[in-house]
């Protein structure tokens, strides 16, 4: 008999496994597939020996991501062994490069799906079932899995992301997301209300708004009128002043005056911004089809600490890329020091195969230069966010709690506004809570505190 009572679901109690690898967008997208499996009677598990299907949900954006993921299929194997019908299925990024190939090279594989073709897993498994390839890479020009509600994964319950954007049109000339991910396309402005106020509702504290661009989110009303992101993010903050509000991320060529006012004005969104420079050298940043130059990005640098003058700003740098000499590399060491980053996500160039450089242009910097040059670059953070981090001694930030320590029970973590980690002594704080929290003492990479009564 069918559960639900509307149409036969496929699925028969049928367990699925996945794992995910690369950005929040992913995790993100594996809510939506466990949220579209469950709908067609598949049951999540987290214990992969008991999983009648394994997806692994992947990331191409380097190729040691790849390498990764690669290395982790051939050990599937051994679940294939123990149940001959087990399904091995490869979604996401490196489904939608690689398309059929991966049916090919990786012999374990049965399933393809691409970013945009999630609602045709059910059919994918069927046709893979009856011994079929399950191979789905279309791209849209539509999808947003506006309405579907993702099962929420993480279970802390205090902070959920909401992606309000699929694809990316920027064509940076490193990049392949805009060949895995699509056109940039905006989600309907009341699902993304629905699914906050509902997230809200049942308890979480924080939400993070996802896009690979979330600057240029823009959706047209019937009457014509736009909402743009900062007039979406308003929206959201409106929901309670007692939730947080993030989002991630943003292209600096977008970073408008607008959305820093609309910042400015709305204590619940978070001081935090995380804006990619990926080089300090003009001439790096014109060959990467950036689309702005080293004074331009610190002009809107100089526009937040105008307007947000406790904001955070954190970003994300490339070393090596094409062509790239002794000097453009201290631009980046220059551009790091004249910001002072609290945090960075630090990365050597990897060629993507099709992309703009891959096709024009030389993979030139050696690979030893290419980690020389990122070490400097990580110890130079280093300093950077042990400088940011020792400043906030002796100030007080409220924290939202979001668990327990790694290191001790007895001690909870949590985020101030700027997104800084505190650890501080669990009393009788449990997560959820916001707590004040006064800092005594701190690492590169977290701040220490005590709580404060007022
Ligand atoms: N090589 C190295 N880093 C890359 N990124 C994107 N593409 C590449 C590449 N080919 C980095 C950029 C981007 C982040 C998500 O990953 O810094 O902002
Ligand atoms: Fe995310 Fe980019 Fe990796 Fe795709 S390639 S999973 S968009 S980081």
């Amino acid at each position: 008999m069918n559960i639900n009572g509307l149409r036969p679901r496929t699925g028969n109690g049928r367990k699925i496994y996945i794992e995910t690898y690369g950005c929040q967008m992913n995790v993100g997208d594996t809510e939506i597939v466990v949220s579209l499996m469950q709908d067609e009677g598949y049951i999540y598990t987290e214990n992969i020996a008991e999983a009648d299907i394994i997806l692994v949900n992947t990331c191409s954006v380097r190729d040691n991501a790849e390498q990764r993921i690669r290395g982790r299929l051939q050990e599937f194997r051994q679940y294939k062994k123990r149940k001959n019908d087990l399904l091995v299925g490869v979604i996401g990024c490196m489904a939608e490069r690689l398309k059929e190939q991966l049916l090919e090279q990786e012999q374990i594989v049965d399933i393809v799906a691409g970013p945009d073709a999630y609602r045709d897993l059910p059919n994918l498994v069927r046709t893979a079932a009856a011994g079929g390839h399950g191979i789905n890479v279309q791209l849209s020009r539509e999808e947003t899995y506006a309405e579907i509600s993702p099962v929420r994964l993480d279970k802390s319950g205090v902070s959920a992301f909401i992606a309000i954007m699929r694809g990316c049109n920027n064509m940076c000339a490193y990049c392949v997301v805009p060949y895995t991910r699509g056109v940039e396309r905006s989600r309907d402005p009341q699902t993304i209300l629905r699914e906050a106020h509902e997230l809200f509702e049942a308890g979480y504290k924080e939400i993070t708004l996802l896009g690979q661009n979330v600057n240029s989110y823009q959706w047209k009303e019937p009457d014509g009128s736009i909402i743009d992101f900062p007039e979406l993010l308003k929206r959201v903050a409106e929901i309670s002043p007692r939730l947080r509000v993030r989002f991630a991320t943003s292209h600096p060529k977008d970073l408008s005056d607008k959305l820093l006012e609309v910042m400015a004005a709305t204590p619940n969104l978070c001081r935090s911004i995380h804006l990619p420079a990926q080089s300090g050298s003009t001439r790096m940043l014109a060959l990467m089809n950036r689309k702005y130059t080293r004074e331009w990005y610190l002009e809107r640098i100089a526009a937040i600490r105008r307007m947000l003058p406790d904001c955070a700003i954190t970003t994300d740098l490339i070393a090596g890329f094409c062509s790239e000499t002794e000097e453009d590399h201290e631009a980046t060491l220059s551009l790091m020091r004249e910001v002072g980053y609290d945090f960075a996500y630090m990365f050597k160039y990897s060629v993507r195969p099709n992309t703009k450089a891959a096709r024009t242009m030389e993979d030139d910097v050696p690979e030893e230069v290419k980690t020389t040059r990122l070490q400097q670059i990580i110890e130079l953070q280093n300093e950077l966010s042990l400088t940011s981090n020792r400043r906030d001694i002796g100030k007080r930030f409220e924290v939202l709690v979001e668990g327990s320590s790694k290191r001790s029970e007895e001690q909870l973590f949590g985020r101030t506004s700027q997104n800084k980690v505190v650890i501080f002594d669990r009393g009788n704080y449990r997560p959820g809570d916001y707590v004040t929290v006064e800092i005594t003492d701190c690492s590169s990479a977290t701040l220490i505190g005590r709580p404060v009564t007022a």
